[in-house]
């Protein structure tokens, strides 16, 4: 549906040269909600606009729907961008039309009837719970509804993708998570590709099927959500995820513990119908080791169960390897080494 091939793009500025994205390859599937995770300043919103063609790339291609879009004429360009509907964390809204308007406006631009463009304004309203709000003006609305109201608009041309730019990023929490059932609403019901950046791995972990993270203009790490939060390969990538599930041990923590011979520290990964499984009281009763859980946390990713906890095992060098044995027959078992692993 849209991909990056060996894509890069720099900006020249003041004479210096910025390699905002470098040889990027990605590949989005039709009907998937793909997520960019990077810091400010890793090339997301410059990835993003290369979609479009609100960027054009250095070098490599970008392919929308099979067509290479840097080879496009003006008017199949046109086309190709009704094709791709885009919202903003600023919103982007005409302050001086209504709900309404701001709706109609890229129909009106397409020379769609009048009456087409009332039918199709007032279900795009119902669809995004604003139905009421048609007449208001955006200074009028709350943040959440302003970005209801970016979401119609980018549907209004029935686009096939829909493109987010930290689409949430200016909402509190709640809002946050409205949108994004919102967003999800979209992507079945209407069957759009999603492609979203973010900074949050909250919104990555709420609705994306799919993850790359980026860092200084490159991907670092791509792979299912559930692939990348139970088993990130990069430092930046295990910072993203401990902002969410906050794994991670205290630096104090885990010198004192560290400190004691007969503490061994070992991080489980359980995935699926493992999670209900007594496992851990199970290697108290057959061995001579202690079980302490020092963390714990089940969430459910892409619809499956996944279990993350961090366990002291006290006893005898033996008794724990032993246990640790039996463990790995079921679960994934990682030594903690560090306060960062
Ligand atoms: N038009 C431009 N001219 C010059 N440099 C640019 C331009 N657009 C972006 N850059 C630079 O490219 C790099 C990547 O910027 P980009 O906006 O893509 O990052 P981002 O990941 O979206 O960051 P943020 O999370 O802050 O929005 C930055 O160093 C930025 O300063
Ligand atoms: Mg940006």
């Amino acid at each position: 549906m849209i991909r990056f091939e060996g894509v890069s793009k720099v900006f020249h500025s003041k004479g210096r040269e910025v390699a905002a994205v470098q040889d990027v390859s990605l590949s989005v599937k039709k009907g998937e909600i793909f997520g960019v995770i990077g810091f400010s300043g890793a090339g997301k919103s410059t990835l993003l606009r290369l979609v479009n063609l609100l960027e054009r790339p250095t070098s490599g291609s970008v392919i929308v729907n099979d067509q290479e879009n840097h080879s496009l004429s003006e008017k199949d360009l046109r086309k190709m961008r009704q094709r791709i509907g885009m919202i903003f964390q600023t919103f982007n809204l005409f302050n001086s039309r209504t709900v309404f308007g701001n709706v109609a406006y890229p129909l009106k631009l397409a020379k769609v009837p009048k009456q087409e463009i009332n039918r199709k304004v007032t279900e795009l309203l119902h669809f995004v719970g604003l139905a009421d709000k048609a007449n208001y003006f955006p200074e009028q609305l709350s943040g959440g509804q302003k970005q209801r109201v970016g979401i119609a608009r980018a549907l209004a041309t029935s686009p096939d993708i829909l493109i987010c730019d930290e689409a949430t990023s200016a909402l509190d929490p709640e809002t946050t998570n409205d949108i994004l059932n919102l967003l999800k609403k979209v992507n079945k019901e209407y069957n759009i590709t999603i492609l979203l950046i973010t900074h949050e791995m909250q919104v990555i972990r709420n609705i994306c099927d799919r993850v790359a993270v980026m860092e200084n203009g490159r991907v670092i790490e791509e792979g299912s959500v559930f692939d990348i939060f139970t088993n990130p390969q990069t430092k930046t990538t295990k910072n993203f995820i401990s902002s969410v599930l906050n794994d991670k041990l205290s630096p104090q923590l885990f010198e004192k513990l560290h400190s004691n011979k007969s503490s061994h520290l070992y991080r489980l990964i359980f995935t699926g119908e493992e999670t209900s499984k007594p496992l851990l009281s199970n290697i108290a009763k057959s061995f001579q080791v202690d079980v302490n859980i020092l963390y714990g946390n089940i969430s459910e990713l892409q619809e499956v169960l996944f279990g993350n906890l961090i366990v002291e095992l006290q006893g005898e060098k033996e008794e724990v390897a032993k246990a640790v044995t039996q463990l790995k027959q079921y679960v994934e078992v990682r030594e903690v080494t560090s306060d960062a692993s």
